[in-house]
Formats: C-alpha cells, sequence, structure tokens
C-alpha cells in the first residue's frame, strides 16, 4: 500500500491489464510496437515469478483504465556483501492524469520495494526536462549517463 490519489490503485501489473490498455499508456512513453496478448500475459508472468522484475501500475478505478507504469529491476550484485541495485524504469503516466501527485506515488512506491527487498541505491536515466520532477521525489543528479546504442 501507498499513498494516492483517491479513486487511483497503485499495484503489480496482471495479464488483465492487457485489456485494461496498460500498452497504450506506454506508449505516451515510446515506441511501443506490436506486443501480443500473449506476449504480455508472458511478460508479466515472467515478471511476477523472476522477482527481479516488478511491474508497477496505477489504475483509475472508475473506467478500470491502466493510467499509469513503472518498473523496478533489481540487480544482484557480488559488492557490497552481494547487495541489489534498484533499476527504476519506463515511469509515464497518461497525460490527462498527469499533475496530480500520481507519478510521484509510482515512483516512492518503487523506492520503497526496492527498499523493502535490500537495494543499498536506486537509480535511473532520464531527460533533463525530467531532473525537478525525480528531485521532487527525493532523488539527487549524480555522474554521467553513456550508452550504445543498436
Ligand atoms: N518539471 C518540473 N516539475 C515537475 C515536472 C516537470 N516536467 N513534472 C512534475 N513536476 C513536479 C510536480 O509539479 C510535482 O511537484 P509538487 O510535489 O511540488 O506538487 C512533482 O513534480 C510530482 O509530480 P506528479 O504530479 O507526481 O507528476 P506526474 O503524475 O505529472 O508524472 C511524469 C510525471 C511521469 C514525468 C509525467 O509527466 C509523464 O508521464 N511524462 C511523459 C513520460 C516521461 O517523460 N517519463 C519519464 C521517463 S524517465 C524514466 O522512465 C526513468
Amino acid at each position: 500500500t501507498c499513498d494516492i490519489a483517491e479513486g487511483f490503485e497503485i499495484r503489480q501489473a496482471v495479464p488483465r491489464d492487457y485489456y485494461k490498455k496498460h500498452l497504450e499508456v506506454l506508449a505516451q512513453l515510446t515506441d511501443v510496437g506490436i506486443v501480443s496478448h500473449k506476449q504480455y500475459v508472458n511478460f508479466v508472468t515472467f515478471a511476477t515469478l523472476s522477482q527481479n522484475t516488478y511491474v508497477a501500475v496505477i489504475e483509475h478505478l472508475p473506467s478500470k483504465k491502466i493510467i499509469g507504469s513503472a518498473t523496478l529491476f533489481v540487480e544482484k550484485k557480488l559488492i557490497h556483501s552481494c547487495s541489489s541495485c534498484g533499476h527504476i524504469e519506463d515511469v509515464v503516466v497518461d497525460s490527462t492524469y498527469r499533475g496530480k501527485g500520481l507519478g510521484k506515488s509510482l515512483v516512492h512506491h518503487l523506492v520503497g520495494k526496492a527498499r523493502l527487498l535490500g537495494c543499498y541505491k536506486v537509480i535511473l536515466d532520464c531527460a533533463e526536462k525530467n531532473v525537478k520532477f525525480y528531485e521532487k521525489c527525493g532523488m539527487k543528479q549524480k555522474e554521467k549517463k553513456m550508452e550504445v546504442r543498436f
């Protein structure tokens, strides 16, 4: 459980969220491509069993639609006495519902989850325009982002 505006619920994604338009909110973040119902069910089932991938969604209860999504990936490490590092990925709130504190609730939910799972830190990459949002979520800028893209 977590602090969230009335009429909304944060929980782990389940197979029926495919019909609650989970992929449509993700499409507001990036190119989702083609994901079949079977692929979706496999993914969320695997994520639930894996214990290292936690896909959180926000459901708008009156409309039964998924209007927010974010993923926590828990990376097991050898360092820090075999501790774990949490990675927050793919945070998005439907444009109609932004500015109500829902994004912050999602991030807080995942940070709390990471803490419970024994992570010593939680990190993420974001665009410059989202820095203020993550600062409001209690995060700080640290070091630089690098990539090789294929
Ligand atoms: N600039 C400055 N402040 C901001 C911004 C912004 N762009 N966005 C939110 N805030 C502030 C809010 O004013 C609020 O401040 P307050 O606590 O003082 O009232 C606080 O941050 C929390 O805002 P929320 O209402 O919880 O944010 P929202 O629900 O609107 O979600 C989000 C923010 C997720 C970034 C949303 O705008 C979105 O989905 N954007 C498009 C997708 C995207 O860019 N996602 C992030 C990708 S990075 C990643 O996934 C790791």
